[in-house]
């Protein structure tokens, strides 16, 4: 039987909202940006888990300075699509960014709980300054008011996956974003 689609079902019904070359044209601009930015400073990347891991490996390759790249691991959804509010550390830095210029590099925000969660967490470790760079961000659905200092792209208020967004654990591995445009599977 020829598989005419290697996802099988959970990519059945998804429209791309980015493709793979939109994504990194983007990509490229944010990574101009944040050299200009930082020129002359060192920075941290913190990525945060799962989410980040395609975003920081390509952003990470577009900044043209001297960098160093951490990452935590944040659980704030089980398997739904919508925020619980809980939000707990599954995995922590592994160094300290006291004195540090700390950029966050998140896939998403959608509420912003985890987001305000974690600037008060990082602030708590006295970094130099903390920024924020995210892939999407859907402000529609904000609950809490969050910066965001280097923004991809702006999403309508619909579940969005893939370049390292999940569904239910999968998905995280499609080149593009998308959203379901119908009922996703179960
Ligand atoms: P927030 O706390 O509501 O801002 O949610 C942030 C986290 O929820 C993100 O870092 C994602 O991991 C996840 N998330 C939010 N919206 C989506 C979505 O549309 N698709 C996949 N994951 C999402
Ligand atoms: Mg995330």
């Amino acid at each position: 039987m020829t598989m005419s689609n290697p996802m099988g079902d959970w990519s059945r019904g998804i429209e791309v909202l980015f493709s793979e070359d939109r994504i990194r044209a983007r990509i490229a601009e944010l990574g101009a940006e944040i050299t200009r930015d930082y020129a002359g400073r060192e920075l941290v990347l913190v990525g945060v888990l799962k989410g980040c891991f395609l975003f920081m490996a390509d952003l990470c390759r577009q900044i043209d300075l001297p960098l160093k790249c951490d990452f935590l691991g944040l659980s704030s959804y089980g398997d739904h699509t919508k925020s619980t509010g809980v939000i707990r550390i599954t995995s922590d830095l592994k160094r300290p960014i006291e004195g540090e210029n700390v950029l966050i590099v998140e896939d998403i925000v959608d509420s912003g709980l985890t987001m305000r969660y974690l600037l008060d967490n990082l602030q708590t470790r006295k970094p130099k300054e903390v920024k924020v760079c995210s892939l999407l961000d859907k402000p529609s659905r904000r609950r809490v008011e969050t910066k965001i200092d280097y923004l991809g792209f702006s999403v309508p208020d619909a579940f969005v996956v893939g370049y390292g967004l999940d569904y239910k654990g999968r998905l995280r591995n499609l080149p593009y974003v998308g959203h379901f445009s119908e009922e996703p599977p179960d």
